[in-house]
């Protein structure tokens, strides 16, 4: 138990020390993103510091450029798909979740599902990837730039999956009103909740 301490504990400090070179501003969200996923992570008895790696890793990709997105995850055999392809900030969290499995040598699967996910969730989630999923969507400035989501706050401490819900209707919503295009992941998970908690 001591040694999958020590190791964990190592990847942590790696994932820290990556995050350490991103730009200042994304350095500020990540941590904001990790603060409250800490608390989500309190709140509900789940993992605290599987949360709190899922959530200092998720957007280790998130400055890169888009042509960059997809040599990257091109050269690491992540599978592209045509949605992918035309908005290539959607691979930033499969590009992280390969880099935290290869570079930084992560072994917990839930962790790495959480990085890969972050955009879009994804049906069955865990407790650990629910909370980096909301934790990156409700942290405190992106809630002041869209007072819309505070609906979604007062949801959050009492019932991740409500929460979830809740994010993906206001979410999917506004896609649907610019008559943009939905991730089909995001639908899944949207009908996975639904029928889930009906
Ligand atoms: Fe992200
Ligand atoms: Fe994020």
């Amino acid at each position: 138990m001591r040694n999958l301490d020590s190791s964990f504990e190592r990847v942590y400090k790696h994932i820290e020390s990556r995050v350490a070179e991103l730009p200042d501003s994304l350095i500020g969200h990540i941590e904001r993103t990790r603060i409250l996923a800490e608390r989500l992570a309190q709140i509900h008895g789940v993992n605290v510091r599987k949360c709190s790696m899922g959530a200092i890793a998720h957007d280790l990709a998130r400055h890169l450029t888009e042509s960059k997105l997809l040599v990257e995850s091109q050269s690491s055999k992540i599978p592209i798909n045509s949605y992918e392809y035309k908005s290539p900030v959607l691979l930033h969290g499969p590009l992280a979740a390969r880099w935290l499995e290869s570079d930084l040598n992560c072994q917990d699967k839930e962790v790495i599902n959480s990085v890969r996910y972050h955009t879009t969730g994804h049906p069955e989630m865990t407790d650990i990837e629910k909370i980096v999923f909301i934790a990156d969507k409700l942290e405190p400035d992106k809630v002041q730039r869209n007072p819309e989501l505070e609906l979604v706050v007062s949801r959050m401490e009492a019932n991740l999956d409500t929460a979830i819900l809740e994010y993906l209707k206001f979410r999917i919503g506004s896609i649907l009103d610019k008559n943009g295009v939905v991730h089909p992941l995001a639908i899944d998970t949207w009908n996975y909740f639904l029928q889930k908690n009906n």
